[in-house]
């Protein structure tokens, strides 16, 4: 059975080195040439398994994996992983999650280990900035299991002392860690690997990791499915030249130019043809900068593409896409039940706003957690009609509305003051919100 690349997405708190880790995966396989390119998509980067036995040769030697490599997401900034759902869970099949070895657990880490967990994704703790140890000695790229040994007594003492500290915090959270070449068995244990996302320390490692934990949980999600496309809405964007398009992540089946396809709205459907698929060129074939792309007739999963098509009327991100194959009406049933939000709601409670479905859910799921009612939820960022509809209803410590990753819009921000009586929660983790509520709940409620 052919399968296709795993899906991984990277998450962790702010500035702990998402970016640079993916930069460096990039960036490494550009020095490199000698096998295997990495290919450039549209909100992804593909690691061919070629690469991976090119950086990792001195770990493996001639070891070879059932494997076609890794596609990593690049979640846009402004979007959480959240918001990337499939099948009912989460689009990564696999994450790494990023901690700063300097700062330890912060609140969104613990915010990504709950998601991991519920979504059911198998991951692993990348802990990164070991560079910045005192008297740690770099070497560039190298497998962390060769550097650790190369380090004075001082560094060694002083990593034990901060990859302890945060291995402790985690067990005090109720999770089980270990370095990984010191587990036994991983279906216990969540394999942390140091790394430096700056210096490729700890990068063949890293990658390894992610290939056996692949084949030790994936073997039959990663079943190439034959058929029409199945993916995910990453966001909806205006390309210079090109007008409106919409960045899609395809994890199943194939898409061909011309198709009908599905994408989910706030509403009803829309039902629309794809007029063009797009790939990034190659950097180096790029010769006008209106011109960066590649119209290609079909691609397969699993891959990242840019699609023209004929409306993109009220599409939402987040949401999911099918081609409509020979059975458009089942496809239409299916995103339309993709795009339902499973929110349960009460005649007086809090309003929710979030960037995308998946986010939203992800608020909701901790709301219901909190014990705090929700009377209304929508996507997209706070209108002043928000602030009007949240105002008029209910208890006064309902008169709340949550915006997970959305703020406010020009018109909301000037008219807030007019609404005294009414309380805005915004920021990009769900636990500070709640934490803010339920502070201010209290206060108000004495
Ligand atoms: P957000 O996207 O803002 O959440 O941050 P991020 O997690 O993507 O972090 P980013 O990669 O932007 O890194 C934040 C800062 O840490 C940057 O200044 C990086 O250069 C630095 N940094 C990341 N990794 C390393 C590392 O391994 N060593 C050192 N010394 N600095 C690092
Ligand atoms: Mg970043």
């Amino acid at each position: 059975m052919p399968t296709r690349q795993p899906i991984v997405s990277v998450l962790g708190h702010v500035d702990h080195g998402k970016t640079t880790l993916l930069d460096q995966i990039r960036g490494t396989a550009v020095v490199k040439k000698e096998a295997g390119a990495i290919t450039q998509h549209i909100g992804a980067t593909e690691v061919p398994i070629e690469h991976i036995y090119a950086v990792c040769k001195q770990m493996i030697g001639s070891k070879k994996f059932d494997m076609p490599g890794l596609l990593f997401i690049d979640t846009p900034g402004h979007q959480s992983f959240t918001s990337l759902r499939a099948r009912g869970g989460s689009l990564a099949d696999l994450a790494v999650l990023v901690i700063d070895i300097n700062e330890g657990i912060m609140p969104q880490t613990l915010e990504s280990i709950s998601i991991l967990k519920r979504f059911k994704t198998p991951f692993i703790i990348a802990v990164n900035k070991v560079d910045l140890i005192e008297d740690w000695t770099v070497n560039k790229d190298e497998p962390f299991a060769l550097n650790v040994r190369k380090q004075s007594d001082k560094a060694a003492a002083s990593f034990d002392d901060k990859f302890y500290k945060i291995i402790g915090e985690l067990y005090e959270h109720g999770y089980t860690a270990d370095r990984y070449d010191r587990i036994e068995d991983f279906t216990k244990s969540i394999a942390i690997v140091p790394i430096s996302a700056k210096n490729g320390i700890g990068l063949p490692d890293l990658l390894l990791m992610l290939i056996g934990l692949a084949q030790r949980f994936l073997e039959d999600t990663l079943e190439k499915e034959e058929g029409p496309a199945k993916g995910v809405i990453l966001e909806v964007k205006e390309e210079r030249g090109l007008g409106q398009t919409v960045d899609v992540i395809i994890y199943a089946g194939t898409l061909k130019k011309g198709d009908t396809v599905i994408l989910g709205t706030k509403g009803k459907p829309l039902v629309t043809k794809v007029k063009a698929i797009l790939k990034p060129k190659p950097l180096d074939e790029i010769r006008d900068p209106k011109d960066r792309f590649d119209s290609v007739k079909e691609v397969s999963a699993a891959i990242g593409v840019k699609l023209m098509c004929q409306s993109l009327e009220g599409v939402v991100s987040g949401g999911p896409l099918r081609a409509a194959g020979a059975n458009p009406d089942e496809a239409r049933d299916e995103v339309s039940n993709e795009t339902k939000v499973n929110i349960e709601l009460k005649d007086d409670g809090i309003y929710i706003k979030a960037d995308a479905l998946g986010s939203l859910e992800a608020l909701a799921y901790e709301c219901n957690k909190a014990g705090i009612p929700i009377r209304k939820y929508d996507t997209g960022l706070i209108s002043r009609k928000d602030l009007i509809d949240a105002s008029a209803y209910g208890e006064s410590v309902h008169r709340v509305i949550m915006g997970f990753n959305v703020g406010l819009l020009p018109d909301a921000k000037d008219a807030q003051p007019s609404y005294p009586n009414l309380k805005v929660f915004t920021s990009d983790v769900v636990y500070r919100l709640i934490e803010e509520y339920t502070e201010w709940m209290e206060e108000e409620k004495r």
